[in-house]
This record gives C-alpha cells, sequence and structure tokens, in this order.
C-alpha cells in the first residue's frame, strides 16, 4: 500500500503529525521535493520533534527513511538537524536514513542568492524562508548544481564544489555582492558532507525492492498545493511540485504503484509569506495567535490565518486526486460562535469557481460565505467521532460536500493521540 501525503492549502496543514500517524503501520517514509523550507511538527511521547529534511517517520524504530531525489539539500543544515534529532533521543542510522544520490545540495551561497533576490523585490517580495531553495532549483533547472552523488568521492567533490563556488561568487559580484570566502565555504561544507557520507544511496532500486516485496510506502509531501510552482499562486510559491504528482517524480515510485492520495487540510486556512489570501481574517488571527498557535515551525514567523476556504480545497482536491482528505486543527474553531465557509470568489462582480491564473487577479478577489454555527466547547479531550459535537460533525460534513471528498480524520490538538477516525 503506497500513499502519498501532502499539503493541501498552503503548506503548515499538520503533514508531520499525519505521516507520524501513519508510520506505526507503515515501513518506508520517503520525503520527494522541498528541502530545509519546511518545517513539520510532531508532538509524541510527551516531547516536540521539528523535522525540517528528516522524514517524520523517523519516531518509529525499525522504519526507514528516504530523502529522496527530488529534495534540495543543505549538508549543513541537515547535519544540525540529525544532532538535534539525536539529543532527544532519536536513532540516525545509514540503515534509517538514507540520502538518493540523486538529491541536489544547498549551498552557502544558494542562501546568500536568496536573501539578495528577495531584498532586490523590495515590496513583491515573496517571504521565502531564505533556506536557498529557489536558487538551488534554479541550478537544478539549469543544469549547473551539485548533487549527493558529487559527495560519495571527497577528492571529485571538492573540485566540483571549487569550480561550482567560482562561479556562484562571478554571479554575486554581477548582482553587486562581495564573493563569499571559498575557503570558509569549502571547509563548512566538507564537515558536513563527511558526517552524512555513508547515508549516500542509490534509493531507487531500495524503493522499487520495497514495493516488489509489497512494504508500505508513505511520501511526506512538504509545503502546500498552493505553493506549486504549477498549480499556485505564482510567483509567490515555492519552487518545487508540491502537489501530488512531485511525490512520484521525487521518489521514483511511479504512478500506478501510487494507491492512495491523502491531502491533508486545516479546518480554518493559513499562509506564511506574501501573496493572495482571499479568506484571510483578523478576527481569527488574533484569535488563533493569543492561543500562542500558528507560529512558523521553521522561522518562528506569525501564520496569516482565515476562515475555511471550499474554493480552494475543491481545486486543490481535484488537481491532486486526493482520495481523502485529513483534517487537521478542527479543535481551532472551538470558541468561534460562528465559522464562515468560503463558497465562491467574486472577481470583480464575476463569480468564480475556482481560483483566477494571476496573483492580481487572485488578490482581487472577494470571498462569498456561508455561515455555520459553532459548537462552542473544548474537543480537545474528544477521542472516538460519537464524542464530537453536533455542530462540528455538521461542519466536517459540509465542507466534504462542498470539495467533493471524503474526509476521513480529524484532529482534535497537536498530540499523536488527537486523531479522530470520521465515522
Ligand atoms: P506541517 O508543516 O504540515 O507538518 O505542519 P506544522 O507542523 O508546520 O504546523 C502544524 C501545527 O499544528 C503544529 O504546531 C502542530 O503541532 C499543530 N497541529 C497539528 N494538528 C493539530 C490539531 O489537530 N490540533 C491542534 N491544536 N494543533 C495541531
Ligand atoms: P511545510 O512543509 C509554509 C513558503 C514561504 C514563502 C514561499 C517560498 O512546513 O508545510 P521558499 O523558502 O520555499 O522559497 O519560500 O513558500 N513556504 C512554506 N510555507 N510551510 C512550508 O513548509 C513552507 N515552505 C515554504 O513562506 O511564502
Ligand atoms: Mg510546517
Amino acid at each position: 500500500m503506497n500513499t502519498i501525503i501532502i499539503g493541501s492549502q498552503w503548506g503548515d496543514e499538520g503533514k508531520g503529525k499525519l505521516i507520524d500517524f501513519l508510520t506505526e503501520s507503515a515501513d518506508v517514509v520517503a520525503r520527494g521535493q522541498g528541502g530545509n523550507n519546511a518545517g513539520h511538527t510532531v508532538i509524541a511521547n510527551g516531547k516536540k520533534y521539528i523535522l525540517h529534511l528528516v522524514p517524520s517517520g523517523i519516531l518509529w524504530p525499525g522504519k526507514l527513511c528516504i530523502i529522496g531525489n527530488g529534495v534540495v539539500l543543505d549538508p549543513i543544515g541537515l547535519v544540525e538537524e540529525i544532532e538535534e534529532l539525536r539529543s532527544q533521543g532519536v536513532s540516525i542510522t545509514p540503515e534509517n536514513l538514507m540520502i538518493s544520490d540523486r538529491a541536489h545540495l544547498v549551498l552557502p551561497f544558494h542562501k546568500e542568492m536568496d536573501a539578495a533576490q528577495e531584498s532586490s523585490l523590495g515590496k513583491n517580495a515573496i517571504g521565502t524562508t531564505k533556506r536557498g531553495i529557489g536558487p538551488t532549483y534554479a541550478d537544478k533547472a539549469r543544469r549547473i548544481g551539485v548533487r549527493t552523488a558529487d559527495m560519495r568521492d571527497p577528492k571529485i567533490f571538492d573540485e566540483v564544489l571549487r569550480r561550482r563556488i567560482a562561479l556562484a561568487n562571478m554571479e554575486l559580484q554581477r548582482m553587486g555582492i562581495a564573493p563569499m570566502d571559498v575557503e570558509k565555504m569549502v571547509a563548512d561544507v566538507t564537515v558536513a558532507v563527511d558526517v552524512l557520507r555513508s547515508h549516500i544511496q542509490n534509493t531507487i532500486p531500495v524503493i522499487h525492492k520495497a514495493i516488489k516485496e509489497g512494504k508500505s510506502i508513505l511520501c511526506e509531501g512538504a509545503q502546500g498545493a498552493f505553493l506549486d510552482v504549477d498549480f499556485g499562486t505564482y510567483p509567490f510559491v515555492t519552487s518545487s511540485n508540491t502537489s501530488s504528482a512531485g511525490a512520484c517524480t521525487g521518489t521514483s515510485i511511479p504512478p500506478q504503484k501510487i494507491d492512495k492520495i491523502i491531502g491533508v487540510c486545516k479546518a480554518y486556512t493559513t499562509r506564511v509569506g506574501a501573496g493572495p489570501f482571499v479568506t484571510e481574517n483578523d478576527e481569527i488571527s488574533d484569535y488563533l495567535h493569543g492561543l500562542g498557535r500558528e507560529f512558523g515551525a521553521t522561522t518562528g514567523r506569525a501564520r496569516r490565518c482565515g476562515w475555511s476556504d471550499g474554493i480552494l480545497l475543491r481545486f486543490s482536491a481535484m488537481f491532486n486526486g486526493f482520495d481523502e482528505l485529513a483534517m487537521t486543527n478542527l479543535d481551532g474553531y472551538d470558541q468561534c460562535k460562528e465559522i464562515k465557509i468560503c463558497i465562491a470568489y467574486d472577481l470583480d462582480g464575476e463569480i468564480l469557481d475556482y481560483p483566477p491564473p494571476t496573483a492580481d487577479e487572485w488578490e482581487r478577489c472577494k470571498p462569498v460565505y456561508e455561515t455555520m454555527p459553532g459548537w462552542m466547547q473544548d474537543i480537545s479531550e474528544c477521542r472516538t467521532w460519537d464524542e464530537i459535537p453536533e455542530n462540528a460533525k455538521k461542519f466536517v460534513a459540509r465542507m466534504a460536500e462542498f470539495i467533493g471528498c471524503p474526509i476521513t480524520t480529524v484532529g482534535v490538538g497537536p498530540d499523536r493521540e488527537q486523531t479522530i477516525f470520521v465515522k
């Protein structure tokens, strides 16, 4: 049974929590895109873990985690993350964490370029995580990237790295930025690469052996559908295909071997960084931030928050092919007297059933809402569907009906135990 789990909105839907929940009955967890721009929170065994590059399945002993070919990997960031996880008692070895030999490396100059591009955009900045993601994927497409395969032989890696840094320094100079210290960069990157070398594998046959043996693979998506470089709020997107198809190219699992696609959605909506957000609402933002919720797991930025957006989720379910939705943070609405669901976009008087193609038009869309009564009670202690209040059940049913996709689980809190199957 091979399952793709991806974000259906703008990221931070609770993918980490769901992956952790499903890993118990899986064998392999693989990431296929993105880099350490991701921040996946898992709360388990009374501890909070934040995963950036390491698949969230690592918290379960005996599971194989794979960083796939479609990921862009910051070696320095990954070593720090592994050290942090080890200090929290998580076992990470070349046996349970494999890195594809086809992944591209995020190098310190990519981060410098990311920051420089953002500042040159001024008020039109994307609000990236400044993790060098865009420039690294650009290098991949320009065919000048450095890959994990280049790391296998220290001598070859040193040559490739120096050549690439020389080119980057010329580009930085053209951008009016001082060239970076070559020796320091080589030293920093080499230390990290030496630590990671034993994890590099040709993961393609590993994945295909697992498929042949009937093992269960979970593909862990990063970011969310509307940060997808093709389907998202372009140019306010990330630089990879965050939608379901990206899981196949990013891991080498052929499309017909995928059995199920699960979209993770928040009951309400959030986004970090700039770009259109039709249902954004100050009242719900202040309320959630007041509860200490919705601060970014990677950058700590306060997330923008808004009402439920049926238009967004219905479109997402269409191009991702969701078989099911897992709804998290239903408890976020616990103290709302009324809940709003956006059921159409009004673009300059024209009613749209789907989001428009440009960020400008998308920005001008006004939400058309339908209102439902809230439940005004704490649901975080509920552990079965029967305990969920009637109005919450009605909200979940209405969302599923409007989106045209079953909602199979709801989250009532951040803990492993706080995921409930919908009857
Ligand atoms: P991811 O990037 O999709 O893995 O999501 P993040 O970890 O960045 O953000 C999701 C946030 O919501 C984290 O703080 C989670 O601990 C939290 N969370 C996930 N599911 C639930 C839920 O059902 N209820 C509550 N209260 N918090 C949740
Ligand atoms: P997870 O996996 C939320 C956003 C950034 C910015 C845009 C581009 O935790 O859901 P980038 O650094 O990728 O070039 O930034 O994408 N972004 C995310 N927002 N969750 C994420 O990951 C994100 N990864 C990138 O805020 O708007
Ligand atoms: Mg996140």
